[in-house]
């Protein structure tokens, strides 16, 4: 009895791993969220399925009630796949799901995805590091959890390039605080839906990015690294 955390790599199908395929292979049960591409759940020929996700006019299950649900199908199924979108440890909850199932002397074993943070500008030819250019890269939540005592988040970022996931729903207030410490001029490109035939990409400046038409789920990227994705372009 195991329960695999499984990524799923940022939407193309074609970008799911062997070995991510091969664990669905074998699953009794994939407990999943909302996919980029739910053409993946095919390989999982002889499971049952759970849908965790949100459902049009309901909620998200809570991270509790899913916890149980792994922690129940954990015990028993012979393979459990709690499949997720990217890697399950990038903005995933995978850290947590782990613990509650170590606490319950339940097994896990990891299967790493692409996350969407590198994989979808890099499937466009838009580096993250660079040389000469890009050192360093940041990857950042846009909607810090507004319940937290105390923010996490500073804008105040040392790396080149910053990265951020989540961040459409509040682009105006991050570019804000990102202009404090950076040149307002500072290439932006914002890639929607990355890797799938609806990816969209927008470039712009930190000051104009949000004058253009940016619709979720997105990824911003900020840094003079955007500029070598222009010029390949040309
Ligand atoms: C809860 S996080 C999950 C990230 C995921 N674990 C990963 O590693 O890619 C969801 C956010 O990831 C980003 N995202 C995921 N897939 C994406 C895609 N195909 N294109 C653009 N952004 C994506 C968006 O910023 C979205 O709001």
């Amino acid at each position: 009895m195991v329960v695999y955390l499984v990524g799923a790599g940022p939407g193309d199908p074609e970008l799911i791993t062997l070995k991510a395929i091969n664990v669905l292979k074998k699953a009794d049960m994939v407990i999943y969220d909302r996919l980029a591409n739910d053409e993946i759940l095919k390989y999982a020929k002889d499971a049952e399925f759970i849908y965790v996700g949100k459902k049009a006019g309901s909620h998200y299950k809570r991270q509790d009630e899913i916890n149980q649900i792994l922690i129940e199908e954990g015990r028993k199924k012979d393979v459990v796949v709690r499949l997720k979108g990217g890697d399950p440890f990038v903005f995933g909850r995978g850290g947590e799901e782990m613990l509650a199932l170590l606490e319950e002397g339940i097994d896990v074993e990891f299967v790493p995805g692409l996350t969407s943070a590198i994989g979808a500008p890099t499937s466009v030819g838009l580096p993250v590091t660079h040389r000469g250019i890009a050192t360093s890269f940041t990857i950042v939540t846009g909607h810090e959890d507004p319940t937290k005592a105390k923010k996490q988040v500073k804008w105040n970022f040392n790396a080149d390039t910053i990265i951020i996931l989540m961040g459409v729903g509040r682009l105006e207030e991050n570019m804000r605080e990102l202009m404090k410490y950076k040149d307002p001029k500072t290439p932006v490109c914002v890639i929607e839906n990355g890797t799938m035939p609806d990816q969209r990409i927008i470039t712009g400046t930190l000051e104009n990015i949000t004058e253009k038409d940016i619709r979720p789920p997105a990824l911003v990227i900020v840094g003079h690294v955007v500029d070598i994705f222009k010029k390949a372009k040309l």
